[in-house]
């Protein structure tokens, strides 16, 4: 049976150490971390998700307005919103969040954010920072399944990772992550002939793909590493990642769980990426 991953666990304790932190540096900058987290419309999934950003930053210390603009704003409205934020002192990170409502262009956007608070690392300057192996603000998710298998003492470096996703929120910066921590990377996606010959080969297999349930024990080497970033609601209502658990559970080494598995890690390292653009910001480097 595998080892359960887990990161809601993992999660609360981070938040515990965040908030220690901010509380010893908010005296020495004069304010606490600020974070923009701006809502478009009443998708009820992000109603969801901005809640949990907005609670987890306000049970750290770090200082969250709400910001919640209507289904009908133009693109010139969400920019403006962004620029006043690009301007305010007291914000260190800005983030959006995706989908947006059609008539909004996702590129203006995500391109109007300042690079130092695009705690999304969304930006093609952070991103371009990504590829090219040097210091910059990550997507959330992967970085935050990096810390999860850090933290679980499980090697990346010489070991085979097989990505199934290629999304700029998760499958493409995973891979370089990834790389940059000299694992042999594939990314397999929906075009992908034989995946499960493919994902038998992980050591460590990130599922990113979408489809509830998919993958099952015959995509998966005994011993290999299972993270399940997938996230759907059932016809039951219960809520399901990409890979069939109990299946998994029979040969995987380790597994992370859907809920309580990777959606925790996403908020605490979206706290991280504040964190780290506010040390930047005051000048309180670690
Ligand atoms: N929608 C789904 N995941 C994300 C994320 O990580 N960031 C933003 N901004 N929107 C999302």
């Amino acid at each position: 049976m595998a080892e359960i991953l887990d990161g809601k666990s993992l999660a609360s304790l981070i938040h515990e150490e965040q908030a220690e932190k901010v509380q010893s540096l908010s005296p020495k900058a004069g304010r606490p971390p600020g974070l923009a987290v701006i809502l478009v419309g009443e998708d009820p999934a992000s109603h969801t998700y901005v809640s949990n950003k907005r609670k987890a930053c306000h049970r750290v210390g770090i200082y969250a307005p709400d910001i919640n603009l209507p289904a009908s704003s133009s693109t010139e409205a969400v920019l403006e919103t962004i620029d006043g934020f690009n301007r305010d002192p007291a914000i260190d990170g800005i983030l959006v969040q995706l989908p947006l409502p059609p008539q909004v262009s996702k590129e203006q956007v995500l391109l109007k954010i300042s690079p130092d608070k695009d705690v999304d690392g969304f930006h093609p300057a952070n991103l371009g920072r990504l590829v090219a192996g040097e210091p910059g603000l990550v997507a959330c998710t992967p970085r935050g399944i990096i810390t999860l298998l850090d933290r679980s003492h499980i090697p990346i470096s010489g070991t085979h990772a097989v990505i199934v996703g290629r999304s700029l929120i998760v499958g493409k910066p995973m891979a370089l992550l990834l790389l940059n921590r000299d694992a042999t990377v594939t990314i397999c996606h929906s075009k992908t002939h034989d995946l499960p010959h493919i994902t038998r080969q992980a050591d460590i297999l990130v599922a990113a793909l979408g489809r509830p349930e998919s993958i099952t024990r015959e995509f998966i080497k005994q011993g290999a590493t299972v993270i399940d970033v997938g996230i759907s609601r059932g016809l039951d209502g219960k809520l399901k990642g990409d890979v069939l658990f109990e299946d998994a559970l029979q040969v995987a080494g380790a597994i992370t769980p859907v809920p309580g598995g990777i959606g925790p890690m996403t908020i605490a390292t979206l706290l991280d990426n504040t964190i780290d653009a506010y040390r930047n910001h005051t000048g309180l480097i670690k």
